[in-house]
């Protein structure tokens, strides 16, 4: 049924930042048979962003345009009745991103996003997963910088181990790069909703099964000096090690009992303390609406780092798996992390669910459990790299 649909992929919030650059990948890399098609509110910006793409590629000069608004339920029925996978950069998820999930779930539509806010992944969970379980949609959050390089990482180390013991994998991240302003919205907004978060997670956690006999943990770890690298580690609480302990909890390869710990790798520890503070800051003042309003009026939609700026930017995930008396080092790099590099994982997403061969999933599945060595594979084509360092 979902072949005859018109469309691949739909792309939702191309006149985006990070949704802009996710159009242009697709018009340099996406092969000549992707029926494809932009979503967004606004028709003249939609077509401003096609006159970008047929500079790039002539043949997109007639791209087709569906014009739909998160508050308009019938025309994100008609973008998901339409395509067989919609990508969504449409942020702050936890204020727009429930309409399409909703969408995407009722008509059996695969639906990705590049989501990094634990209560809108979690309340998703709760209110739309049995829904896609139902109809055999595949509801994959977090397809940028969160959570692709560490989940896939995580798979990347695991398969180097012997699974029929126990498995514990350290992640460290390293980035530099400027930020978007749809990254600071959605960044302040979570802070200023810690409440809300917990409880969405535990409404997750009251109806969410276990993984059947095995052991699966994502623990915080301490403040360190790790002399392997010759940096500092700080326990880094974003979503990617909720989603690394979910596609353990999904796939056998990562043994009976595994943990994994995540944090960040700075090289001073004067740097480790004053990003803390200035963490500590920023979710202070964002909890006051005042300040919170302020803060949120610094930076415009749609903005974020140049060309130029982006091109300087760049990442590094090292990971140490031990497991069955062995010990392997691994790395995920890259360039940019927030927008030329999520713009890839996230337009490679799409194109792996549209067109790669995929074992039988369906509801909320993380990047690994959906994808798997087909999204890596891809990925390493694009020019991220996996590699080991030490085994
Ligand atoms: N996980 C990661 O690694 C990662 C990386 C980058 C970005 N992100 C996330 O991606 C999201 C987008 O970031 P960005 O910098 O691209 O933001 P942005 O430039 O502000 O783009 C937001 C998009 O949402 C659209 N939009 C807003 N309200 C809408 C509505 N009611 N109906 C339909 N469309 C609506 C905007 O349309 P208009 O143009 O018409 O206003 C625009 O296309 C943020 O949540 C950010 O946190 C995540």
């Amino acid at each position: 049924m979902r072949a005859d649909r018109p469309y691949d992929l739909v792309l939702f919030g191309a006149t985006g930042f990070t949704g802009g650059l996710t159009a242009e990948y697709l018009a340099r890399h996406a092969p000549d048979r992707l029926r494809w098609a932009l979503a967004g509110r606004n028709p003249d910006k939609l077509a401003a962003v096609r006159e970008r793409l047929a500079a790039i590629d002539p043949a997109l000069a007639d791209l087709p345009l569906l014009t739909a608004d998160v508050t308009d339920t019938a025309s994100l029925r008609a973008v998901a009745e339409s395509a067989r996978v919609v990508a969504t950069t449409v942020g702050p998820y936890v204020h727009h991103g429930e309409p399409l999930v909703a969408a995407c779930a009722a008509a059996g539509t695969d639906y990705l996003d590049i989501t990094g806010e634990p209560e809108f992944v979690d309340r998703m969970y709760v209110r739309h997963h049995a829904e896609a379980v139902r109809t055999g949609a595949r509801l994959v959050h977090a397809c940028g910088f969160d959570s692709i390089p560490h989940d896939l990482g995580v798979w990347y180390t695991v398969r180097q181990l012997p699974a029929d013991g126990p498995i514990a994998v350290d992640g460290y991240v390293r980035a530099g790069g400027r930020f978007s302003a749809g990254t600071y919205h959605s960044a302040l907004t979570a802070f200023s909703r810690t409440g809300e978060m917990s409880r969405a997670a535990r409404a997750r956690r009251a109806m969410e099964p276990g993984p059947d006999g095995r052991r699966v943990r994502a623990l915080p770890g301490k403040v360190g000096r790790v002399r392997e690298f010759g940096q500092w580690a700080v326990p880094l609480p974003t979503i990617d090690p909720q989603v690394v302990r979910r596609s353990a909890a999904a796939r056998p390869e990562y043994g009976p009992d595994f943990r994994y710990r995540h944090f960040a790798a700075m090289k001073r520890l004067p740097t480790v303390l004053v990003a803390g503070v200035g963490l500590a800051g920023v979710v202070g003042l964002v909890k006051v609406a005042p300040t919170r309003r302020w803060l949120l009026g610094r930076l415009a939609s749609g903005q974020g780092p140049t060309a130029a700026q982006r091109a300087k930017s760049w990442f590094q995930v090292r990971f140490v798996g031990t497991g069955g008396g062995w010990r392997v080092v691994t790395e995920v790099a890259g360039g940019d992390p927030g927008y030329d590099e999520t713009a890839k994982m996230l337009a490679e997403s799409a194109l792996c669910l549209a067109f790669d061969d995929l074992p039988e999933t369906a509801g909320q599945v993380t990047p690994v459990a959906a994808m798997g060595d087909a999204l890596l594979d891809r990925l390493v084509r694009a020019g991220i790299t996996f590699r080991t360092l030490s085994a």
